[in-house]
């Protein structure tokens, strides 16, 4: 039987060490004569991804729920024998699991009512918008005796699992910092901002790759379109243990789509990028070290010398992580087995996007000598106090 293999799942210990060469994960007992009724909440760009895989896994029977008709009619045309239904209340009944993939402020209420009654639940990401819900949801499941688990679709994600053997192992060396970017002309979302909306793959991506989630936060963050949201963040995560920090780029403002992570590590530097179809890492066997000048007549030299070497691009062995993510979260219902993600994965990653939003004041800003600090033309109306507020500069730790 091919199956996925787990190391211990404590919260700080990474919980999915590797899945079996190229394969799919194979449900334990395919001939079962009972069928597990997974109903899918919210049939929009993600959920309809869900209903796909969760279509073509043995003995599942999918049953849609979304608020809006229109979004239903198209769901019967792609799964004629599907059960359809409006809302989670219609069908809870006949289902035994639910996979939440509605905007993330009706993440809690939803899941709590499927937990309630004693559903399964798998939640897309982040598990809810504040702490105290997400608490709310771990508490419920244990409470309750079953299984919560969160999307976080890239601890599926072999390229992931890549970057982290490589850290691991010691290949790249001490870890001087990790650069992820993931910047698109994005999807507004009404109820989260770009940071909530995005960050949660980055957090998520870096935590398990550095096995450590991180201790503090600032942030850059900046609403340029909507008043509401902010659709620019830059942050900072240090880490303690591994000595290192991230950097991470979220935006729904750029012209072209990026999806890339970087680790630079004292021997070599590894980048996974997400949108390379045959490349998804790059291993750059390069470095650069410091050179100890003593001799004054060549002060002029570069303090630096450079290393460069190979370029690799290991063979990975890729499946589709939301595939995999699924057929464990079927797996972990039929055996009982802990989830890879847990509910109490996705509230620590919670713990970090709630911290970016405890926002301190400005200040640490120097300006600049010299500068003219206005730059409106003679005669423009003065900009008010309330327009400028998102333009802040956040310190935080969490
Ligand atoms: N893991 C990933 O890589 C990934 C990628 C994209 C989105 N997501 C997550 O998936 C979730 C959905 O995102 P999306 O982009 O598909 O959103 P979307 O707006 O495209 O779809 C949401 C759907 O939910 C329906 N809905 C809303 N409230 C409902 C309710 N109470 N009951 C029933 N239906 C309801 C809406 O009608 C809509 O069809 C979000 O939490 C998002 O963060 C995860």
């Amino acid at each position: 039987m091919r199956q996925a293999v787990h190391s211990s799942s404590t919260p700080t210990e990474p919980r999915i060490t590797a899945f079996t060469s190229n394969h799919v994960v194979q449900l334990p007992d395919a001939a079962r004569s009972t069928r597990d009724r997974i109903a899918v909440v919210g049939y929009g760009y993600w959920g309809s991804k869900h209903v796909r895989v969760l279509s073509s896994t043995p003995a599942v029977d999918v049953t849609i729920v979304d608020g809006q008709a229109s979004r239903l009619a198209e769901a019967a045309a792609h799964y004629p024998s599907a059960r359809l239904a409006t809302t989670l209340d219609d069908v809870i009944d006949e289902v035994d699991a639910v996979v939440v993939a509605t905007p993330p402020g009706t993440h809690a209420p939803i899941a709590i009512r499927a937990l309630e009654a004693g559903r399964h639940v798998l939640v897309e990401k982040p598990l809810a918008t504040s702490v105290e819900d997400a608490e709310l949801l771990v508490e419920t499941a244990a409470r309750r005796g079953v299984q919560l688990m969160v999307g976080h679709t890239f601890e599926y994600n072999a390229a992931v699992w890549k970057l982290r053997e490589l850290v691991r192992s010691g290949a790249l060396g001490r870890i001087l910092y990790v650069d992820t970017a993931r910047l698109s002309l994005g999807r507004y979302q009404s109820d989260v901002n770009v940071i909530w909306d995005l960050a949660p793959h980055d957090i998520s991506i870096v935590s398990y790759v550095l096995d450590e989630m991180p201790s503090r936060a600032t942030v850059w963050a900046h609403s340029h379109i909507s008043r509401q949201q902010a659709d620019v963040a830059y942050l900072r995560f240090d880490f303690p243990r591994s000595q290192t920090r991230a950097y991470v780029h979220v935006s729904w403002l750029t012209p072209n789509k990026v999806r890339q992570v970087t680790v630079v590590g004292e021997k070599k530097m590894a980048v996974y990028d997400d949108m390379s179809d045959n490349e998804r890492i790059r291993i750059y066997d390069i470095g650069v070290d410091v050179q100890d000048i003593d001799n004054p007549t060549e002060a002029h030299a570069l303090p630096v010398t450079y290393r460069t070497g190979d370029i690799v691009s290991p063979y990975i062995p890729f499946q589709e992580p939301l595939l995999l993510q699924d057929q464990h979260f079927v797996e972990c219902i039929r055996t009982g087995a802990r989830p890879a993600t847990p509910g109490e994965r996705g509230l620590e990653v919670v713990r970090v996007l709630a911290a970016t939003d405890r926002l301190a004041d400005v200040a640490d800003e120097e300006v600049v000598a010299g500068a003219d600090v206005s730059t409106d033309p003679p005669g423009a109306p003065p900009v008010h106090a309330s327009q400028a507020v998102n333009d802040h500069r956040i310190s935080l730790s969490r």
